[in-house]
């Protein structure tokens, strides 16, 4: 049984066999409904539960499409109706549950420890849908569009990240060194990068480059990615964030700084990091970025269940 929590902890090579199925599938159904089934239905009969403890549109819908693409379907939780969220049931017992009624279990939360708690009681696959620390679903799906509208492979691009050090770039930043392409980050000083994710690139024999001017960062970039100041539950003073950011909001003069042909990428939901001129601009393609999150993810459910072919 494999699970899907962390980029860190999944061979290099089992990411680029998930990446390369997507794109077979995605290719494979071109003329087929949004809910008709993949040839040969091989997750049939099959079941992901759902839960979340922080809001979602696009994990949600794109999880629910990619299962019912593969010939099964879901059932969503929110884990404040259930007796876990209102602290009357243990982990470990809801896990034991969830596994004797599901087949997958795709959970989006507030805590790490949860997920991990999860894994350990639980006999059927987990599937991060976004933790404090990591979103590997969103990443490894915007390799896969990164490398479907560049038609080269990352590793011979230069990508860079705007914006604050949250759990986006932390996977992108895992990303980074199993795909190994050469990645920039720009940031406010006092925003950069733990220390933990720093020790583990350095571990791996890899760089990472840190800019606080947003203009080096971006320098000759293919790609520029970035995300909310402020994410989802983030416990700070919103404005002040916001404030610290000011310089490194996306404008078509930062841009031009970036490769001719360079892509904008933003997973969503946005907020003030990026300007309309930037987002809804020729290079940005955010909504082809969105949509292939299912196709990604039909591959990662595969790879799950142990039929990645
Ligand atoms: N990008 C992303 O994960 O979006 P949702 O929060 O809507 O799921
Ligand atoms: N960094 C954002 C991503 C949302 C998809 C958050 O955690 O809210």
């Amino acid at each position: 049984m494999k699970h899907f929590i962390n980029l860190k902890d999944i061979p290099a090579k089992d990411l680029r066999k998930i990446i390369i199925d997507a794109k077979k599938r995605k290719k494979s159904r071109q003329k087929l409904n949004t809910l008709e089934v993949d040839k040969g239905s091989p997750l049939k009969g099959k079941m992901l539960v759902q839960m979340f403890e922080k809001a979602s549109s696009r994990t949600r819908i794109s999880f629910y499409l990619a299962i019912k693409q593969l010939g099964g379907g879901t059932l969503t939780l929110r884990s404040n109706e259930l007796h876990l969220g209102q602290g009357g049931e243990s982990i470990a017992d809801t896990a034991k549950i969830l596994s004797t009624y599901g087949d997958g279990f795709m959970f989006r939360t507030d805590s790490d420890k949860k997920i991990n708690d999860f894994k350990k009681y639980s006999t059927i696959p987990i599937i991060n849908g976004l933790s404090p620390s990591s979103h590997p679903t969103q990443v490894l799906s915007d390799v896969f569009t990164v490398e479907e509208i560049k038609k080269r492979p990352i590793s011979k691009l230069k990508i860079c990240w705007i914006g604050d050090s949250n759990n986006v770039l932390e996977s992108l930043i895992s990303a980074s060194v199993k795909f190994s392409f050469k990645l920039s980050i720009g940031c406010p000083k006092k925003f950069e990068p733990k220390k933990n994710i720093k020790n583990w690139v350095k571990k791996n024999n890899k760089k990472i480059y840190i800019y606080n001017d947003p203009k080096k960062a971006v320098l000759g970039a293919d790609v520029v990615f970035s995300d909310k100041v402020i994410s989802l539950n983030d416990k700070v003073n919103k404005k002040k964030k916001i404030d610290q950011f000011k310089k490194f909001i996306i404008n078509n003069k930062l841009m031009k700084h970036a490769k001719k042909n360079c892509i904008f990428l933003h997973c969503l939901p946005r907020g003030k990091e990026v300007d309309n001129e930037v987002f809804l601009g020729n290079n940005s393609h955010v909504w082809q970025q969105a949509l292939n999150r299912v196709h990604v993810q039909k591959s990662i459910l595969l790879y799950c269940f142990g039929k990645l072919r």
